[in-house]
């Protein structure tokens, strides 16, 4: 007799799809099978029975310029539950010249009792200084093997020289490099010389960031992951020249995995032309693209050339934080919300679309990111003995998708006005119900750090 049974869907994993019955005991799965025994039972005939999804890259309380993005570990991580993700990855952002470690403590202690769902760190490498070279396997023992790098933004660019000697010390320590690809003296030369001709709006972001930007810093990203033969994950992929590059660095035989989001798969940069300032809201890094990039992202998900869809969840406020830019577009703070609706999106776009089938829907938002960090089987699958994180995925509800009907703290989607068929119906982390039918209603604080292995 099992504690809970989840009765009688259809389970959908990386690779199978059957009907099935799921015992759960003590917050794991214990049992799959035909008609189990429990003592409380929930009913998923006519349901998807999925792993919780795992969303690799989100950005909870980060500050930027005079700002922070708006969802904290409370709000940001009840969002994701009720749209079907149970684990997320976050960032730790040391200061300058500040341990790694100490970093890593303090951002621990900011998400526990307060993330309701669990939770790892990638740890962001700022500067590359003795200290923080003999830092590096200490961080990896911790359980952050991931190490997070940008190749633009100022205070945390990393040069050619310094992004070598991460990509060699971290492949020393057994770890992973993840890299934001963009050109930076492109885009700085872009960012000078635009406003400086009088181009202040949203529209003038994209073009300060242009596709080559992105094209050349992941050709040159991956190529300085061969010679140093570090493995490397791409954030964010958001061009089909991008996506390309990823493709061939697989074919040459490199350990470099692409992750794109729903922003870039499923928005152009057209939003950028919105009246007035509403373009801010569509303000991100790399930026929305012309239409047709986001059909090659999909065409690389279901050729697994990309290997995930993150969401980059970093949102602000279009009042009073968007508006920082109001003058200059280099003021707007980058970041789009989507913490809650990628599973969803996805599922409409990817699988109702004929993109994705259900097995793939499964590997690029659940399976692939635990695999790739270090979760895989206790999150991401369905199987005896993985963590009974669980999404009840109701194939036929149909959702029109509206700023109210989300959790995410911050006053718009960039999704307003798109009917999805199919919609998160109950999200179970643990064993426990945490969101039924859009709404969070587990306890406070529940989630754990995961400590990852490689
Ligand atoms: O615009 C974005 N993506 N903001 C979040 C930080 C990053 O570059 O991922
Ligand atoms: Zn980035
Ligand atoms: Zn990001």
């Amino acid at each position: 007799m099992h504690a809970l049974v989840v009765r009688g869907g259809t389970l959908v994993t990386p690779t199978d799809i059957f009907v099935a019955d799921i015992g759960i005991d003590d917050g794991v799965i214990t049992a799959w099978g035909g008609r189990l025994a429990g003592r409380r039972t929930l009913d998923a005939d006519g349901l998807l029975v999925i792993p919780g999804a795992v969303d690799p890259h989100v950005h909870l309380e980060m500050p930027v310029g005079p700002t922070q993005s708006s969802d904290d570990w409370a709000t940001g991580t009840r969002a994701a539950a009720v749209g079907g993700t149970t684990t997320l990855i976050d960032f730790v952002e040391a200061d300058l010249g500040a341990a790694l470690l100490g970093a890593l403590a303090a951002r621990r202690a900011q998400a526990d009792g307060r993330a309701v769902i669990d939770y790892g760190l990638h740890m962001t490498l700022r500067e590359m200084t003795p200290a923080t070279l003999a830092e590096i396997p200490a961080v990896v023992a911790a359980g952050c093997p991931s190490f997070k790098t940008y190749l633009t933004y100022a205070g945390f660019y990393l040069d050619d020289s310094t992004f070598i000697q991460a990509l060699e010390a971290v492949g020393k320590a057994g770890g992973l490099v993840l890299v934001h690809a963009e050109n930076h003296g492109l885009v700085e030369h872009l960012r000078r010389r635009l406003p400086a001709e009088g181009h202040t709006g949203p529209r003038y972001h994209a073009l300060s960031r242009p596709v080559a930007a992105e094209a050349e810093a992941i050709e040159r990203a991956t190529a300085l992951a061969e010679a140093t033969g570090c493995p490397l994950y791409v954030v964010h992929v958001s061009t089909a020249r991008g996506a390309a590059a990823v493709a061939r660095a697989r074919a040459r035989g490199q350990t470099v995995y692409g992750e794109t989001c729903p922003q870039y798969l499923l928005l152009t940069e057209a939003e950028l032309d919105r009246p007035g300032f509403e373009g801010a809201k569509f303000v991100c890094s790399p930026p929305l693209r012309p239409a047709g990039n986001g059909e090659a992202l999909w065409a690389g998900l279901a050729a697994s050339s990309l290997q995930t869809v993150g969401t980059d969840h970093c949102p602000f406020f279009y009042q009073g934080q968007k508006e920082l830019g109001r003058e200059v577009f280099t003021g707007i703070p980058n970041g789009l919300p989507g913490i809650e609706t990628r599973l969803a999106l996805l599922h409409t776009f990817g699988v109702g679309a004929g993109r994705l089938s259900l097995n793939q829907w499964v590997q690029v938002c659940c399976a692939n990111p635990a695999r790739i960090f270090g979760l895989y089987p206790r999150k991401g699958t369905l199987v005896p003995g993985a963590d009974a994180d669980i999404v009840l995925f109701d194939p036929q509800a149909t959702v029109t998708l509206t700023k109210d009907r989300l959790h995410e703290n911050v006053d718009y989607t960039p999704y307003a006005g798109l009917t999805l068929r199919g919609y998160p119906h109950l999200t179970l982390a643990r064993g426990e119900v945490i969101a039924a039918e859009g709404n969070y209603v587990g306890p406070a604080g529940g989630g754990r750090f995961l400590a990852r292995p490689l």
